[in-house]
């Protein structure tokens, strides 16, 4: 695979070079997101899903992930639970659908974020939560480094499932889905969150939906989860 280019990285070029190389791509991706955005549901063959759960159900305390979106969540970690290969979440916040997955699954969960302090309002604390939320979990393996950078140092990793909930935009998506996509291995579970209410997002998935190594294989709004049948 060529690598593409980390966004992470790209933000940290001179001025101009940022410019050009990562604000000016980044902007026409959300532009292209919201000019051409289309519902998921309305992209996929609603026959080939193996787990279909057409409302959001309740909110979650402390997640933007709803019951029925955890509900395609632990079906994926069911349906490959007999897989030996371990599972990554990218992005982790205050550890909720961390800890749901550690205590579902006997597989090791690398759960990569870089709680960068200070960030955004909120993270500092996010950071303190997941700790203690996700301390009981002796299979959790914390990775304190942005989406790019662990895949880096996970790269010889084969992965069963991966959890992507990180940045919502179309260029680190789909930076997410190639990089992480790459060490996941044939009969494993991807799955994006928040692919209906951010168009970047949105529009990364409706290009992920036309790979041809991919198969959809779950959906509740705004979650959707793609199944590897082989290598690209
Ligand atoms: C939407 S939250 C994750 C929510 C979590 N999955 C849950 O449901 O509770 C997004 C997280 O992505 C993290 N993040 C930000 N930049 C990132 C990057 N470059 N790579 C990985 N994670 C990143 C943020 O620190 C934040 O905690």
């Amino acid at each position: 695979m060529i690598r593409p280019r980390d966004p992470n990285e790209l933000r940290k070029l001179p001025r101009l070079l940022r410019a050009v190389a990562w604000r000016l791509p980044l902007e026409f991706g959300e532009l292209l997101g919201k000019l051409s955005y289309k519902p998921i549901d309305r992209c996929l063959n609603k026959d080939k899903l193996v787990e279909h759960i057409s409302e959001r159900g309740e909110a979650i305390e402390e997640t933007a992930v709803t019951t029925g979106q955890r509900k395609v969540l632990f079906s994926a970690l069911a349906h490959t639970e007999k897989m030996s290969e371990d599972i990554a979440e990218i992005g982790a916040w205050r550890g909720i659908t961390t800890a749901a997955m550690a205590g579902h699954t006997v597989r090791r969960v690398y759960a990569i974020d870089p709680h960068k302090e200070n960030e955004f309002p909120g993270i500092n604390e996010a950071f303190e939560v997941f700790r203690k939320r996700t301390s009981p979990f002796s299979n959790v393996v914390y990775v304190r480094r942005s989406s790019g950078d662990a895949a880096k140092e996970l790269s010889y990793i084969p992965l069963s499932l991966i959890f992507v909930d990180a940045i919502h935009d179309y260029i680190n998506t789909w930076f997410d889905f190639r990089v992480w996509g790459s060490l996941l291995v044939p009969g494993g579970i991807i799955l994006f969150h928040d692919v209906d209410d951010h168009a970047g997002s949105n529009l990364a998935c409706r290009r992920i939906l036309r790979q041809k190594n991919y198969q959809v294989w779950g959906y509740c709004p705004n979650l959707v989860a793609l199944k590897k049948v082989a290598e690209a």
